[in-house]
């Protein structure tokens, strides 16, 4: 018998999708875990949700990564967009393989000092002020710092106006600043490059000064490679983090009794890194998976997916999903989810995993500490959440010393 779709989803589920999917989501595990949504003169978009489903097509070869296959698909901007999360093998492998080396936990592990010690300088700044935006006055500087230093972005760049820029190139509404700011952005990731080649020096990990030798040595990167791949790195190593950090406060200041635990003196490293997990469960900052369309026919709840439709995997309904996780819509900080799909599944899983968990593992615990009794600003369902078509963050989490 298909899952063919009952009804179009309730009108209302929509409208709240960008500030509160879990109800549509819950209603598309339900009543159409496979569901397509056709627009003349675009490709088909098919939204999955069940858990099992998206665990499988997140590793499943028959979906492509390639947004070349898929007839007039815009994949983002030009001459940045040639990067490993649009690549499927061999380019994929090469790429993946060229960065992953300086993403690998024991490497990570060693930024512990630093990241805490940009953490403690973050939140001097706002000791004394009554009113604290979680995301403007710490998760947005914090995770770019940290990204910038890993590929070895001058110091001078890591600033307000480059964030802004970079958030920028992914505005859903295709204005007239977008194509600015790719423009910006395509000329300011050259010129870095450019620095490299003269042998700038940053100090640090310096990855992109890496990726550059490693493409003038032995050509394994083209120019427009390297370009985007920078892009990439910088767009996801903050954007993504920076989610996290909002979503997990707002999640713990909804659940006072959970944050106790959390902050409580024997609430050891394990418990901390056992509780990042759930919010990234609870709260997925990456909601979508990344583009994908299938690459032959795929036959899913009696439907069939077909070859050069894009294909939507759910991350944020997976980790929701009561056949998987009991009890879903509970945050409990000592479920230690292990298996969630926040980092993805198979080949594409998030290479910056060690980074985003150790960010995560000690601002919530600092944050918490050092901001000491608080609360939001405004009513919950005044929150300024982004329209991203990926992520699900906050554009400001603006809070007040009680
Ligand atoms: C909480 C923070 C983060 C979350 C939730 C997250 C989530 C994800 C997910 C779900 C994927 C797989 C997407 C797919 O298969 O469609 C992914 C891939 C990726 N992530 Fe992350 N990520 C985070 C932080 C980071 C950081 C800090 C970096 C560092 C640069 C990073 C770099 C990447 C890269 C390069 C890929 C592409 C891997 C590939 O396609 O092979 N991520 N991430």
């Amino acid at each position: 018998m298909p899952a063919e779709c009952p009804a179009p989803p309730p009108a209302d589920l929509l409208a709240a999708r960008v500030r509160d999917p879990y109800p549509y989501f819950a209603w598309l595990r339900r009543h159409a875990p496979a569901h397509v949504e056709r627009r003349p003169g675009r490709p088909a978009v098919w939204q999955v949700s069940r858990y099992e489903d998206v665990r499988a097509l997140l590793a499943d070869p028959r979906l492509s990564k390639d947004p070349g296959r898929v007839a007039g698909y815009v994949p983002g901007p030009a001459g940045l967009n040639r990067h490993l999360v649009h690549a499927d093998p061999p380019d994929h492998t090469r790429l993946r393989a060229l960065v992953n080396t300086a993403f690998v936990p024991r490497r990570i592990a060693l930024l512990k000092p630093f990241i805490t010690e940009a953490a403690h300088r973050l939140l001097d700044r706002v000791e004394n002020s009554a009113h604290i935006d979680v995301i403007a006055d710490f998760a947005a500087p914090l995770t770019f710092r940290m990204i910038c230093a890993i590929l070895g972005v001058p110091q001078h760049l890591d600033n307000t106006g480059t964030r802004d820029t970079l958030m920028a190139t992914i505005a859903p509404d295709k204005s007239t600043d977008q194509g600015r700011a790719e423009r910006d952005l395509h000329d300011l990731l050259d010129a870095l490059i450019a620095g490299k080649r003269s042998g700038q020096e940053s100090g640090g990990v310096d990855l992109l000064g890496a990726l550059v030798r490693a493409g003038d040595q032995s050509g394994a990167m083209s120019e427009e490679e390297l370009r985007s791949t920078a892009y990439l790195l910088l767009l996801v190593g903050h954007d993504t983090t920076m989610n996290l950090i909002g979503n997990g406060m707002l999640a713990l200041l909804h659940h006072p009794a959970e944050t106790e635990r959390l902050t409580a003196p024997q609430a050891g490293p394990g418990f901390v890194a056992g509780a990042v997990e759930e919010l990234l469960r609870y709260d997925s900052p990456v909601r979508d998976a990344t583009f994908r369309c299938a690459g032959e026919s795929i036959h899913l709840h009696g439907q069939t997916i077909r070859a050069g439709e894009i294909v939507s995997l759910l991350i944020g309904s997976a980790n929701r999903d009561g056949r998987r996780f009991a009890d879903p819509d509970r945050l409990d900080l000592a479920r230690t989810p292990g298996d969630h799909l926040a980092f993805g599944y198979g080949p594409h899983f998030c290479i910056g995993a060690a980074l985003a968990r150790l960010e995560g593992a000690v601002a919530f615990p600092l944050l918490l500490e050092r901001l000491g009794p608080v609360q939001l600003a405004k009513p919950a369902d005044e929150l300024p959440w982004r329209p991203a078509r990926v992520m699900r963050g906050l554009a400001a989490l603006p809070l007040v010393r009680r």
